[in-house]
């Protein structure tokens, strides 16, 4: 890493200019070979009006062997760490670049690199300028014709976008295959696969008729766990045609999975390359919570090939054009072909945890950033779920109808050509007549609003008001706040759960009410009692609510609402408020009590039969420590673990008999990734902890029992699960067992991995250094190293927090040996150092110590030079 300071300087959103040059076509030649491969691009160049600036393309740790325009040897030109300059150029030209690159070198994994014995490319952001020198940038669209040579023996699948037109035997026991992609696309899309692989093959017959070839190609020996990707495929293809009436454009489609990959799939037209966790799956070695990722990443990344391909970004600033929209599109497939109530819970889950944590840190940001150091920094959680819940909102204010509308209108303006967020709002607006001038802060504003309720009832008139205030706090990036358009969702509940009709001036009103400005009042007529209200159903705007609910009140909504998503955020909201007043309880030396309103309630959810056993799981499942620890201003990391704990403990012994009754009635035969059985599969989990909190002594005998007898990986590791959590005598054998039976499979052994950083124990760093010495852990690989120092550092908050710094020095070594290797995967771990705003003093001072020593580091990436600056400046 020699990042000259120069490279550390921030992009502006408002610098924002149309190239000087534009590419229509580039030809690649790849030569793959050992040591270097050789790449030949010949591109043609048109400038763009009359100027005299010279061409600059973009370029990393390539050499330049040989540069000529229109055949002749070129000599205007300037080679720096950066870029190739081209001076003089005429208006328009050929041009050949001749570079030589180290794919084994690359431990990067952007742009060219080798995953075990396979080439493959990762391009998005800013990595096809790792392959050659080129205008690396979305708004430069060009037809790519790609020719791969290699040893055909060792690399007998020779892959690239769009369709395959000629192939043929070389000299040397080489051969070559030359693909032609006829949509112009951005380089980011750009792939390039070379190995030996298994094949699943299907077709889809889309429904104007024509026949698509899919292919999924796994490492040899995997087709076994091939399948399901494949349904999935095929459901994607299915869903997007009825639902948007969107229909696939090539005559084939292609997925790679590979072992190292930075992040989850990547969507390059008709090429998709994937992290194999998002592939591989059977019974023996996936969860059903792996079948569920599996189904969602190749929906996400097959629903690209509309809002991200077709209709690409103009520049990076607008990445939430297409991740936010895609998002939206993956999760409202998954809700159709699951369960709305269960999906829209997780969604919500991680914009209430992660992505408010996001907003209350150093990295605040809008889903539309204006500023930019390391464009790979802002694949985050505001751009990709509060990106996602941006286009949900505007789907709620339009109705599924105007939404489609809007859709149509989007694809028939910008379709083949790069757009902005605003082109996507416009079409909206457009389309439906709803005025979204206010709503377009949502872009431009980061940090997360908070809704203030408060109400009146007036028996005698049988008027009812709600008063909402709106606020948002500032964030580090943006000290002034603006009022936003904030579609809040309610229900009036009268004392026997009925709902009560909302009406006003003797009309009735639509259950999302349009809050724009800092205070406004709604009032209602005709409501015969005071209501409980139901608020911000199914989380119609990511804000904070704040409404003075009694427990009572929560418990009704428990039971009543008429929504599954209500029910269960009451629970949630049940649950707040004891870990508030447990927390405070714990630190004037008191032991925690719960309410009876709210064990009865939690008990009637147990005894609820005609409750989804799924919905049951998730209202028991109680909140994870770090969603808990955004409830507070300074986070009392011991107290929280130790209230939650207690409220566990506590609810367990209300439910008493109840559980074992519950557990022994969830046994099912034979394993099948359906809805209802995963769900019950997902309760007996739940309740298994249960039964771990009241008698270790009886869970152990259980776990022992549930492990040597599970048919599937999901008991199988529920039943891992609670032995690390509550450490049962059975820890230690059981753990031993399972890295006996899988260690040889990375993406099995993960779960080990996974168990053993989150060991709730003071010799955890012990067990995880020692882990790292494990055959099948590198430190090259991103999927082993977030599975051990990722659990460790984000779920494990007690012993990552140790006072004594202990973990905290961990991840700050760890990632000073990781800038050197992978800087992205460095960047996405070094998440739970910079969010400390929450921490107290001592910790505080703990972690900027550390921070520090990274700053100083020589040779800092880019990646972790943004942040580390960033949280230091708190
Ligand atoms: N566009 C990809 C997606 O959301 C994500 C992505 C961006 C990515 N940059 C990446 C994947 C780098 C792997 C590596 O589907
Ligand atoms: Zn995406």
């Amino acid at each position: 890493m020699t990042d000259t300071p120069e490279t550390m300087t921030a992009q502006y959103r408002q610098d924002y200019r149309a190239p000087d040059y534009f590419i229509d076509t580039i030809d690649l030649d790849v030569q793959l070979q050992e040591p270097m491969t050789e790449v030949t691009a010949i591109t043609r160049v048109r400038r763009q009006g009359e100027h005299q600036q010279p061409l600059i393309l973009n370029g990393e740790q390539l050499i330049l062997k040989r540069l000529a325009v229109d055949g002749l040897p070129y000599h205007s030109y300037e080679v720096s760490e950066h870029h190739l300059t081209l001076f003089n150029l005429p208006a328009e030209c050929v041009i050949t670049i001749v570079t030589e690159l180290d794919p084994a070198a690359n431990s990067a994994l952007s742009g060219l690199y080798k995953s075990g014995d396979a080439y493959c490319t990762q391009c998005e952001a800013e990595g096809f300028r790792r392959i050659t020198y080129y205008l690396d940038r979305p708004d430069i669209l060009a037809r790519y014709s790609t020719r791969i040579t290699a040893d055909k023996a060792k690399y007998p699948y020779l892959l690239s976008n769009g369709n395959k037109v000629a192939s043929g035997a070389l000299d040397g026991g080489r051969h070559f295959v030359q693909w032609q992609d006829p949509f112009p696309k951005p380089s980011y899309l750009f792939a390039l696969v070379a190995g030996d692989f298994d094949v699943e093959r299907s077709h889809y017959v889309t429904r104007s008729g024509r026949k698509v070839a899919l292919e999924i190609f796994v490492d040899k020996g995997n087709l076994d766990r091939a399948g399901f990707a494949m349904e999935s495929l095929i459901n994607s293809m299915r869903w997007d045609e009825q639902r948007f009436g969107l229909e696939y454009d090539l005559d084939i489609y292609m997925i790679v999975a590979v072992d190292f990959f930075n992040m989850g799939a990547m969507e390059n037209k008709g090429l998709n390359v994937f992290n194999a966790k998002f592939v591989l799956a059977n019974p023996a070695t996936a969860t059903d919570g792996d079948y569920h990722g599996i189904e969602r990443v190749i929906g996400h990344e097959y629903f690209h090939n509309w809002t991200g391909n077709r209709v690409t970004c103009r520049d990076w600033f607008q990445l939430s054009l297409k991740e936010g929209l895609t998002v939206f599109r993956d999760q409202e497939f998954s809700s159709d072909l699951g369960s709305r109530g269960v999906n829209r819970i997780n969604n919500v889950r991680t914009v209430r945890g992660p992505q408010f944590a996001e907003d209350a840190g150093p990295m605040a940001h809008p889903i539309r950033p204006d500023v930019v150091i390391e464009m790979n920094n802002f694949y985050t959680l505001t751009v990709y779920e509060k990106g996602s819940e941006v286009i949900r909102m505007m789907h709620t204010l339009l109705g599924e109808a105007a939404f489609q509308a809007g859709m149509r209108f989007y694809f028939e303006r910008h379709d083949g050509s790069a757009a902005t967020c605003d082109d996507f709002v416009q079409a909206m607006e457009e389309a439906s007549g709803v005025d979204l001038t206010r709503f377009r802060r949502w872009y431009s504003q980061s940090g997360t609003p908070e809704l203030t309720v408060t109400d009146e009832y007036d028996a005698a008139s049988g008027i009812y008001r709600l008063h909402v205030r709106q606020h948002t706090p500032p964030t580090q990036d943006q000290p002034q706040k603006l009022p936003l358009h904030i579609p809040l969702d309610i229900e009036l509940y009268d004392q026997q759960g009925a709902a009560i009709p909302l009406q006003y001036q003797g009309k009735a009103i639509g259950n999302v009410l349009n809050v724009l400005d800092a205070a406004h009042t709604f009032e209602f007529e005709q409501v015969p009692v005071k209501p409980i209200p139901s608020l911000l159903r199914d989380f119609s705007a990511p804000v904070k609510l704040h409404y003075d609910y009694s427990d009572e009140a929560l418990a009704f909504l428990m039971r009543f609402a008429r929504n599954e998503f209500a029910r269960w955020d009451a629970a949630q909201m049940l649950i707040n408020k004891a870990v508030i007043e447990g927390v405070a309880q714990v630190q004037r030396g008191q032991g925690v009590e719960l309410s009876q309103t709210l064990l009865a309630a939690f008990v009637a959810i147990v005894d609820d039969g005609e409750l989804d056993p799924a919905l049951k799981a998730e209202i028991l499942a109680l909140p994870s420590e770090s969603t808990l620890a955004e409830l507070f201003d300074v986070a009392d990391i011991d107290a929280i673990h130790q209230v939650r704990d207690a409220i566990h403990t506590r609810l367990a012994e209300a439910f008493g008999a109840r559980l074992v009754a519950t557990y022994q009635s969830l046994r099912l035969d034979g394993y099948q990734v359906v809805h209802a059985d995963m769900a019950k599969r997902a309760l007996k989990g739940v309740v298994l902890g249960y039964l771990a909190a009241l008698n270790a002594e009886h869970a152990d005998a259980l776990v022992r029992e549930q492990y040597r007898a599970a048919d599937n990986m999901t008991d199988t590791l529920a039943a891992l699960q609670v032995a690390n959590s509550y450490l049962l005598p059975c820890r230690a054998a059981l753990l031993a067992d399972f890295e006996g039976k899988w260690a040889k499979d990375g993406l099995v052994l993960d779960n080990w991995l996974r168990l053993i950083g989150s060991k709730p124990a003071a010799d955890v760093l012990s067990e995880v250094k020692q882990a790292m010495n494990h055959p099948t852990f590198s430190i090259r690989n991103p999927n082993r190293l977030r599975a051990l120092a990722g659990s460790f550092a984000m779920s494990n908050p007690v012993q990552f927090h140790a006072v004594d710094g202990s973990g905290y020095r961990f991840l700050t070594d760890l990632l000073i040996e990781l800038n050197e290797v992978n800087p992205q995967v460095a960047s996405r771990l070094i998440t739970p150092l910079i969010q400390f705003k929450r921490l107290d003093g001592a910790r505080k001072a703990l972690i900027r110590a550390e921070l520090t020593r990274l700053a100083k580091l020589e040779g800092l990436a880019r990646d972790l030079f943004e942040k580390v600056s960033k949280a230091l400046a708190q």
